[in-house]
Parts: structure tokens; C-alpha cells; sequence
């Protein structure tokens, strides 16, 4: 089992450092999902398959993250509170490169 460090910023300006695996073939919206740091049915509602936006976050690190699918592109063009540094967090997976990644859960879309 290898952790590591994720800082989370929660909708309600909550910081949260949690430990997420590398070796569950986790995203980060699982990650917060499972941490609770966001209502049940708020977070996560498409599955992960970049179809809903509800897991969006802003990235406050300088990581490397890999380049946006084109569906995830797609998905934030017509979001709400989109931000340069946004992504959306169930297509970001839970990788060693990760460590120590800071980021913010957008608002949620209404
Ligand atoms: S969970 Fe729906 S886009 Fe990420």
C-alpha cells in the first residue's frame, strides 16, 4: 500500500490533508467521495465519465498533470465556474507524481 498526500479544499474553504492510494486505481473525485468532503449527490454524479462537471476543481499546485481528454475539454467549455486551472477531478488518477497536489472544489452547479 503506497499513500499520498492530497490537500483538498472543500466548498466550504475547509482545508483537508488526506491520504489517497496509488495502487486502488483511484481518481481524485473518488478520493474526496470517499472522504465525505462533499454531499452525497453532489459530487460524482455521472460516475466519473465526464459527463456531469460536478466533480470540477481548481488546481492550486504547479503539478504536471497529464492533458485534458477531449471530453473532459468539452465538459468544462460548457460548465459554470470554470477557471484556467480547472479540471475535472474523476479524470484525474491517483498517481505517485501527485504527491502533495493542492486543490479546491469548485462550487456546485445548480
Ligand atoms: S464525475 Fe461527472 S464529470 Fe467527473
Amino acid at each position: 500500500m503506497s499513500d499520498i498526500k492530497i490537500k483538498i479544499t472543500d466548498r466550504q474553504g475547509v482545508l483537508h490533508e488526506v491520504d489517497a492510494p496509488t495502487d486502488m486505481n483511484m481518481n481524485l473525485m473518488e478520493v474526496v467521495r470517499s472522504y465525505e468532503l462533499a454531499p452525497e449527490g453532489t459530487i460524482g454524479i455521472c460516475g466519473g465519465m465526464a459527463m456531469c462537471a460536478s466533480c470540477q476543481c481548481y488546481v492550486n499546485s504547479g503539478h504536471d498533470l497529464p492533458e485534458k481528454s477531449d471530453d473532459e475539454e468539452a465538459m468544462l467549455s460548457e460548465a459554470f465556474n470554470v477557471e484556467d486551472n480547472s479540471r475535472l477531478g474523476c479524470q484525474i488518477h491517483i498517481t505517485p507524481e501527485l504527491e502533495g497536489l493542492e486543490v479546491e472544489l469548485a462550487p456546485e452547479e445548480i
